[in-house]
């Protein structure tokens, strides 16, 4: 039998239409329809409208109906920059950033990224999977429908696989689909140290052939980074990783200007990502290339680093995507709200901006704008049902989450009133 599911009554439908990723004044297009309606056939899209257009000729006895008079209905949000898969924290990190130390100090004296490999290496993949479970539903709850999630806390086959596999089985398991990065070049692992050319073999010769033949990853990411991995050998790892099949992504220019950006356009990257040094010729390439900017706020505010230049990337057509990038280290917070009211009040882009960067741009950083990020006849139905009735409360609502209810192919996953 046919499930079928009924949107009425929306004060405002954000549709986002269009298949993404979007530039320029585009970005602002977010296909507003007034009093908006949603005809849903096991879990797709089969009618978009006002309501009156969706009820007309419409038999929609058997259906299950979502209300949604004085609310906003948008695409889930999707979120495509996490490392949401990590055992144990580092919270004592966060506090002597507050006392002063900056993320590489305390990188280089033999803390931050490897200190979350210890506890991850230890985790056993049950209690990996318990965690990334919370996670996940704490991202729900938020309004996240999709999320790309990057290993990197193994730093050695066995635990790298280890977190790939617990993705899949979160992905199949929990209703948040999990896009899956492999990050083998996240640090450089204490058995590695001062080595970094002989760990850049291992992964080349020993990781990554391992990763790409058990199909686990779909995207693989670089931290390109002073003092991290130089140009040089990232482009030799995402090249790698491009044969094998996996499309590439970069942590590009985050601590200082790298060149980060530039690479990425010159691989042909899906995206690059923080950009918070991002190079004006940078930007100009990426725009050339079709890169999309994964720009992340809260990690800006959590390192209280100068935020990435949004304005001028959407000027200058770059497609810009925000994301959390929740972490144990630069950004413990898979807060949308946050990242919301940061990227309105600090990075001069506009409410409607957001709502794209957040869907339909997100959903192309994460290469699914095919499939979700709008809400158009023959797309998934995933759609969050705010408190308010327009998408402008969004950062008006300040910090706040305004998620009721979270729809995911077509079916109500998330109701914040029964919980
Ligand atoms: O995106 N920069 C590298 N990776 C993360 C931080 C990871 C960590 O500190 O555990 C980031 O900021
Ligand atoms: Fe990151």
């Amino acid at each position: 039998m046919t499930r079928k599911l009924l949107l009425k009554n929306a004060a405002e439908l954000v549709t986002c239409r269009g298949t993404g990723p979007k530039t320029g004044a585009a970005m602002a297009d977010i296909g507003i329809v007034t009093d908006g309606a949603l005809w849903v056939e096991d879990g797709i899209i089969r009618r978009v409208g006002t309501t009156a257009e969706v009820l007309a000729g419409l038999d929609a006895s058997d259906a299950e109906v979502v209300d949604a008079a004085g609310c906003c209905v948008l695409p889930g949000f999707v979120d495509p920059h996490t490392h949401f898969l990590f055992a144990g924290h580092r919270e004592e990190e966060f506090s002597w950033r507050l006392r002063g130390d900056t993320y590489m100090q305390i990188m280089e004296r033999g803390g931050g990224i490897v200190n979350t490999v210890r506890a991850t290496r230890q985790a056993s993949p049950e209690e990996l999977t318990d965690i990334g479970w919370q996670r996940l539903s704490s991202m729900l709850s938020f309004g996240v429908t999709t999320v790309e999630g990057k290993s990197g806390y193994g730093l050695d086959a066995a635990t790298e696989c280890k977190q790939l596999a617990v993705m899949a089985q979160l992905n199949r398991e929990h209703v948040v689909e999990v896009a899956p990065t492999f990050m083998g070049a996240h640090a450089v692992p204490p058995e590695y140290k001062g080595r970094t050319d002989e760990y850049v073999e291992y992964l080349l010769h020993e990781v990554l052939p391992r990763v790409a033949a058990d199909g686990s990853a779909e995207f693989c990411d670089v931290f390109c980074e002073k003092g991290v991995f130089t140009v040089d050998q990232s482009r030799r790892l995402l090249r790698e990783a491009q044969q094998l099949g996996l499309k590439a992504k970069v942590h590009a220019d985050e601590i200082v200007s790298f060149g980060g950006a530039e690479l990425a356009a010159e691989v042909g990257a899906v995206s690059a990502e923080h950009l918070l040094h991002a190079s004006d010729e940078g930007i100009r390439r990426m725009a050339e290339a079709g890169v999309i900017a994964v720009l992340l706020p809260a990690t800006a505010f959590c390192l209280r680093e100068p935020y990435a230049r949004a304005r001028t990337m959407i000027d200058a057509g770059v497609p810009v995507a925000l994301a959390t990038d929740f972490n144990p280290g630069s950004c413990f917070s898979e807060s949308i709200p946050l990242v919301i009211a940061l990227a309105a009040l600090y990075m001069q882009m506009t409410p409607a901006e957001i709502v794209t960067a957040l869907t339909i741009n997100a959903a192309a950083a994460i290469d699914r704008a095919d499939r979700i990020g709008s809400l158009e006849v023959g797309k998934q139905a995933d759609f969050i049902v705010l408190s308010h009735p327009s998408h402008l409360y969004l950062p008006y609502h300040a910090g706040v989450n305004c998620v009721e209810t979270v729809v995911k192919h077509g079916r109500v996953v998330h109701d914040k009133n029964l919980i």
